[in-house]
């Protein structure tokens, strides 16, 4: 259960600022600015000529040109610190649960500190998939964090952005490589997923960061929709191995929805790079022939 509850983890309106609200001199503080998808909005930030603070709980690395920042949003230290003196915020800080209480003490510290756009990347089907029991909570209670940061962010006062993403193409590595790992491999029946590019991600929060306050935006997602085990057989071929794949039926009314799509978004289809093209360029060595490919949807790109 574990492998899976991992990749499964991870419209209002947030006021009018003028554009380009980031002014020139005043940091944006970048959240998660260490991780996967924040290292990454750092790099597009400083690109576009923005001074960025990065918060993160490690000591502060060695001075590259941004500002690190010690703090823990899960025990509020360093927060204030962080906050001073910056008008946005790109929250990207997150963990498998517990991200409604780091958008609490996030927003509190942001709103005494003058905070006037507040940007935060959620997840497909964050509102979609139920986490009620406890079945539903062993594995998918990510979706019901992000819920609870996404309403903490709605209700912050602070003028806000929300993009809802699908899973990184890296968590999906993440994944299927650490489920390869098993001679038997469990694949829970019925489960898609629509990974998408964390660089096409942080392009995407980069341009929302700069600007207006924009309410919950239009989802992002990946170019291709495919059921789990393509995914797992295109990682095994290009990596050449072989595993036995044994599909497993998951309980709960959160598995029922996934199996209904609610972490997709098929219209969305906005991503242009390709899974194909992230195992190539990552793994390396061979080249997906495809014959493992998607047979679900490829929705149309807008
Ligand atoms: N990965 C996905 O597929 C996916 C899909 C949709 C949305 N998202 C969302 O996107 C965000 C970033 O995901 P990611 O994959 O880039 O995450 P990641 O690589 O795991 O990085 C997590 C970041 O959160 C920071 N962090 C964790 N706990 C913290 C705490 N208590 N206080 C301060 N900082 C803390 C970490 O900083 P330090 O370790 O330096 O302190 C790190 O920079 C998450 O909120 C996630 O929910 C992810």
């Amino acid at each position: 259960m574990s492998h899976f509850s991992t990749f499964a983890c991870h419209a209002s309106t947030g006021g009018n600022s003028p554009k380009g609200s980031t002014a020139m001199g005043q940091p944006v503080l970048v959240t998660g600015g260490t991780g996967t998808l924040g290292r990454q909005v750092v790099a597009r930030l400083r690109e576009a000529g923005q001074s960025v603070r990065v918060l993160t709980r490690r000591a502060p690395a060695s001075d590259d040109g941004d500002t690190y920042v010690s703090g823990d949003l899960t025990t509020g230290a360093g927060i204030e610190a962080a906050v001073d003196g910056v008008r946005t915020v790109v929250h990207c800080a997150g963990t498998q649960k517990g991200d409604g209480e780091k958008a609490r003490l996030l927003v509190r510290a942001a709103s005494a500190a003058g905070v006037t756009h507040l940007v935060f990347i959620s997840v497909v089907g964050a509102d979609a998939i139920p986490v009620a029991s406890a079945v539903d909570r062993a594995a998918f209670a990510y979706f019901a964090s992000q819920r609870d940061a996404e309403r903490v962010v709605e209700a912050s006062g602070i003028p806000w952005t929300t993009l809802r993403a699908t899973q990184f193409y890296d968590l999906t590595l993440l994944t299927v490589r650490a489920m390869a790992k098993l001679p038997v491999i469990p694949v829970p029946r019925g489960f898609r997923f629509q990974p998408v590019d964390s660089g096409e991600v942080a392009d995407r929060l980069v341009e929302l960061a700069l600007g207006s306050p924009a309410g919950l935006v239009l989802d992002l997602a990946g170019p291709t929709v495919y059921p789990m085990q393509s995914l797992i057989r295109s990682y095994l071929e290009a990596t050449r191995q072989r595993r036995v794949l044994l599909p497993i039926p998951v309980p709960g009314r959160a598995a029922r929805a996934i199996r209904a799509g609610a972490n997709l978004a098929p219209n969305r289809a906005v991503g242009h790079r390709t899974w194909e093209d992230f195992l190539a360029s990552t793994v390396g060595g061979t080249t997906y022939s495809g014959s493992h490919g998607p047979n679900g949807s490829r929705g149309g790109r807008s």
